[in-house]
């Protein structure tokens, strides 16, 4: 890497070549405000509050956009760039409603910090007064045109981070708006509430519905975790205060998604209003009575203990972690011996031996393959990476599925024969298939290994997992005599308890209230997405690391401790702490 000398401040930094000014600068601590720039965007320099002196310009340079160039030398904060900050400032305050005490974003302000950085105790400019709409017809977000300071970052999120292109801008000068598609409401328009936008405004133009002024940064806590909701696995930040989830943000530090978030994982979570079980229960008298964990886990034990192994029957989500799947697969098949044991979802074939490439790498593909899977629909996040690589130019072949959700993105919806013949003439292909892919299909992608990226895309949160630790034999509802069900937020299907033997015995260790827990003997009360700890396998098989955000509700308990328990119970020692079971998942998923 070719590095560049400058100066900055009269300290000697060091940075790569094509780092910009700002990139530089940071690299050594010191601090260049900004409000256009955000790290995850391509730089606009539109707002100049960026601006530094650079020895032998003409003019002030933005420090967002302009590159290093060897010797230069930089003063960030000269009076003469103290001074066109503070009329940048003085402008923008002017420009709209900026009465931050009365705002949602007060106290987590980019703008409203700059105001105090640069000591602005009063308007310097008439403010202007003409009151912009707010938008709420977004189900999750609302607008508030009059704090925005038009720095476009939600633009730019929309379009060059998920490649939406839902919003834009209309007007000219002071009546300038952001605007969603042809000037839409933002609760009709394309928008598919991936929250991107939500997450980099710098104002309190855009505001969480649920959660505005639920809590400052300051008053709350940020917790890294990886999200439950499909199998890509995207990097969370989860905000909690006083022991409730308050928001959920893209990590950006986080490889899978790089800051992407789609509805599924930043909104759905928070609006479940499913009853929680939040007690262990035992049938008594035909009704279902609280009890302690204890007495709940001897009659489980006692019951599967005194059963003979081709009597228990064991079904598990997919949604549950790396720890739980491992100590499932210990105790049932391979202690106990059991193997009426099966997935609440189904699995993708293995396609390709030493797949290459990851999702990522599908934004520089030519030519996308989709068969078998769905992942506008399933996996939005993924779907982001395959729309990003059609604005840059490449082919989307939807093999055999005009309903898919990449159907309108595609230049052709054709059979597998020419979709493969495509691919081969391809410089950079990249195939994503699912558990659906057809049997006429499968062979003919084989073709593509070793020329093309193979994306699996699982259906279920943790099928890899539950795959690699034999749970997915083909289970048989009415061969079980002692049913453990592991459902964890998952719904049983209908049809799963319907074929049930109307004697059998079942223990249910769920989350919510459902038909199952309706019709269970024994109920073990389990943490949800972010009360829980431990790791989960994506669908490219990346272990991630679960951090739990808020305490379990009432008794419930995180799905591996469950198991845990249940194995000491039945005296086999599996691991103890979260840790060991987790040393010996991920050695065993290697
Ligand atoms: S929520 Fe997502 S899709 Fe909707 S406008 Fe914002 S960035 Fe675009
Ligand atoms: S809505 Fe927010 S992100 Fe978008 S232009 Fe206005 S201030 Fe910037
Ligand atoms: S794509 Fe999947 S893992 Fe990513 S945020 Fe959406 S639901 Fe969560
Ligand atoms: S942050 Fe550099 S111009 Fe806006």
């Amino acid at each position: 890497m070719t590095m560049v000398n400058i100066n900055i401040n009269g300290q000697k930094v060091s940075a790569p070549a094509g780092s910009t000014i700002l990139q530089a600068a940071k690299q050594v601590g010191i601090d260049i405000p900004t409000l256009c720039d955000h790290p995850a965007l391509i730089p606009v320099g539109a707002c100049r509050i960026c601006v530094v002196e650079v020895k032998g310009q003409r003019t002030l340079i933005t420090a967002c956009t302009f590159p290093i160039a060897e010797g230069m030398e930089v003063q960030t904060e000269s009076p003469q760039v103290v001074k066109a900050r503070k009329l940048v400032l003085d402008l923008l305050f002017s420009e709209r409603n900026h009465y931050c005490p009365f705002c949602e974003a007060s106290g987590d302000c980019e703008l409203q910090n700059l105001g105090y950085r640069y000591g602005l105790d009063h308007w310097a400019y008439p403010t202007f007064t003409k009151p912009f709409p707010i938008d709420a017809t977004h189900k999750y977000l609302f607008m508030e045109h009059n704090r925005c300071v038009l720095c476009g970052r939600c633009e730019r999120a929309c379009g060059d981070i998920v490649a939406n292109h839902t919003l834009g801008l209309r007007n000219r000068g002071s009546e300038s708006m952001i605007h969603c598609d042809a000037n839409l409401r933002w609760g009709d328009s394309t928008c598919i509430s991936c929250g991107t936008c939500y997450q980099v405004c710098p104002t309190g133009a855009i505001s969480d519905k649920r959660t505005a002024y639920l809590g400052r940064d300051i008053q709350s806590e940020h917790v890294k975790s990886t999200c439950s909701q499909c199998s890509i696995g995207c990097g969370t930040e989860i905000k909690t205060r006083s022991g409730n989830v308050i928001n959920i943000f893209g990590d950006w530090d986080a490889k899978v998604n790089a800051g992407r978030l789609c509805e599924y994982g930043r909104f759905e979570p928070l609006y479940d209003s499913r009853q929680r079980v939040t007690s262990p229960m035992l049938r008594q008298g035909g009704k279902l009575r609280p009890v302690s964990w204890d007495e709940a886990l001897k009659v489980v034990a006692d019951k599967i203990g005194g059963a003979s192994a081709k009597d228990v029957g064991v079904l598990t989500s997919s949604n549950s972690t790396n720890e739980a799947l491992y100590l499932l697969s210990a105790l049932f098949c391979k202690e106990l011996k059991t193997s009426n044991v099966g997935l609440l979802n189904s699995v993708a074939p293995k396609l390709a031996d030493k797949p290459k490439g990851s999702l990522v790498d599908i934004i520089s593909s030519d030519v996308i393959l989709v068969a078998g899977c769905d992942p506008l629909k399933d996996q939005p996040v993924a779907s982001f990476f395959v729309k990003r690589a059609v604005d840059k130019g490449a082919r989307v072949i939807v093999v055999d599925d005009k309903n898919n959700g990449l159907a309108p993105f595609a230049s052709q919806i054709t059979d597998i024969s020419k979709a493969v013949e495509i691919a081969e003439r391809a410089e950079n292909p990249a195939v994503l298939y699912g558990a659906g892919i057809t049997e006429k299909a499968a062979p003919a992608l084989k073709k593509l290994q070793g020329k093309a990226i193979f994306v699996a895309i699982e259906p279920g949160v943790n099928t890899r997992a539950a795959a690699a630790f034999g749970l997915n034999n083909g289970f048989k509802p009415a061969a079980a005599k002692v049913l453990f069900a592991l459902v964890g937020e998952q719904k049983l299907e209908a049809d799963v308890l319907k074929n049930l033997d109307k004697n059998a015995f079942v223990i249910a260790q769920a989350s919510f209230v459902s038909p199952l827990t309706e019709r269970a003997d024994v109920v073990l009360p389990m943490a949800i997405w972010s009360e829980r700890a431990g790791s989960l396998t994506n669908t490219e098989g990346r272990v991630l690391k679960v951090n739990k955000a808020v305490e379990p509700k009432g008794e419930a308990k995180p799905d591996w401790e469950v198991l845990s328990l249940l194995a000491s119970k039945l005296g086999k020692k599996l691991g103890a702490s979260l840790d060991e079971i987790s040393s010996k998942a991920t050695q065993e998923l290697k």
